[in-house]
């Protein structure tokens, strides 16, 4: 049964979605709102940073071209192109052309249900002239030879599978946007299938959705080093039950980010933690556990975070190169003490030099280039 409904600038039909599941003829989670918003938000702002930045001669970021080059602030960059590969109702590309004011969308999904019901919702928002309906296999679109400045895949479980054919579909300097649903390997439930899948290990500890996610972005940029191309993530969050990257194409070597992949080391007893190049170390007289490969650098480009506020923490969190965060909960039951509030805590650690914020990873979270034994002494 098609049920209306309402998101952000966009109406539109989809399956009732009281029983969700995968099932569904024209999928729709509510629950990815904040998902979809985070997409529109990158697209407009990549758009908009553009258009304040960069001068007319020195377009060559996100393939964007101008309209109007005898005003160098006032004239708009377009995305020549936009691939949602998986797109169910179509909801994500109404709202890229009604709120990101974008064009050239192809809204792709294999479903015949799916594609029946995007084609009538791009009619009912009125953008047959920004959004194109398409009813293949991803993998099959994105091998016909034409290049994006953004694609999104947003597939039930990982992207792992799709990201081959995407990377090898990114214009120079395109942006590949990829959902996560697998979180339980991800963030180290199922060892081994995550070892299977992103051949990285997983860690269950205090930050594990982090070290998720940053097995996430060293996967795409593996995947995309194969084909000669270099990938740095300009943003990433993990929220609800799924785990999201946002990777941009640039014009580096693969040694300029192989120093910035590797290991995280971690002693489960007194929670120190180190990145590090191999996978053994030792601490506390036991062997250190460990995640990896990953990625370590940062995880957001602070240029773009101006105005963001979609997610608390992560603006003051992209200011702290760290990769990973400390739960204050199990520090103060390792150390035996009290658990102290966040922001005293917070408080306490910069008083001390130390950069310290909360993080959207958790509510318990603080990220901070403390090291276990100051943060332990503050609690
Ligand atoms: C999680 S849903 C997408 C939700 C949508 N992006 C949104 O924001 O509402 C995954 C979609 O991928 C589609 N799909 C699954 N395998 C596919 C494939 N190989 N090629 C294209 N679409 C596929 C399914 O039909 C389903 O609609
Ligand atoms: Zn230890």
């Amino acid at each position: 049964m098609a049920e209306q409904y309402r998101e952000g600038k966009a109406r539109f039909y989809a399956s009732e979605c009281t029983n969700l599941s995968a099932k569904l003829p024209v999928f729709y989670n509510p629950v990815m709102k904040l998902n979809r918003d985070v997409a529109v938000w990158v697209v407009k702002t990549l758009i908009t940073k553009d258009v304040n930045n960069v001068p007319h001669e020195d377009v060559t970021s996100f393939g964007y071209t101008c309209s109007d080059s005898s005003k160098p602030n006032a004239c708009r960059y377009k995305p020549k192109s936009i691939c949602l590969g998986m797109e169910a109702s179509g909801v994500r590309a109404v709202r890229m052309a009604l709120e990101a004011d974008a064009e050239n969308i192809i809204a792709n999904d294999a479903s015949k249900d799916a594609f029946e019901a995007m084609q009538k919702n791009i009619e009912l928002n009125n953008i047959t002239n920004a959004v194109k309906a398409s009813n293949k296999d991803v993998k099959q679109l994105l091998a016909e030879g034409n290049l994006y400045d953004y694609i999104d895949i947003d597939p039930f479980g990982t992207p792992v599978y799709y990201a081959e054919s995407a990377i090898n579909a990114l214009s120079k300097n395109g942006v590949l946007a990829v959902t996560a649903t697998d979180t339980s390997c991800l963030c180290g439930r199922f060892v081994n299938a995550c070892i299977k899948k992103y051949s990285s290990r997983p860690l269950n500890n205090g930050f594990n959705k982090e070290t998720g996610v940053r097995i996430l972005v060293w996967k795409m940029q593996e995947i995309a080093l194969k084909q000669g191309k270099v990938l740095l993530p300009i943003f990433a969050h993990s929220s609800n039950h799924y785990m999201r990257a946002y990777l941009k194409q640039v014009p580096l070597k693969e040694e300029d980010i192989k120093t910035k992949q590797g290991y995280i080391l971690y002693c489960h007893k007194c929670l120190n933690r180190y990145v590090s190049q191999v996978m053994e170390g030792e601490c506390c007289n036991t062997k250190m556990a460990y995640a990896g490969p990953l990625w370590l650098g940062s995880l957001w480009d602070k240029e773009l975070l101006d105005e963001f506020s979609l997610i608390p923490h992560i603006r003051e969190e992209s200011l702290i190169d760290v990769p990973w965060h400390y739960d204050v909960h199990k520090v103060a039951k390792a150390y035996k003490k009290e658990a102290v509030k966040m922001d005293y805590l917070i408080n306490a650690l910069q008083k001390n030099g130390f950069k310290a914020s909360r993080t959207h990873f958790k509510p318990e979270g603080v990220r901070t280039d403390a090291d276990i034994n100051s943060i332990a002494s503050l609690l």
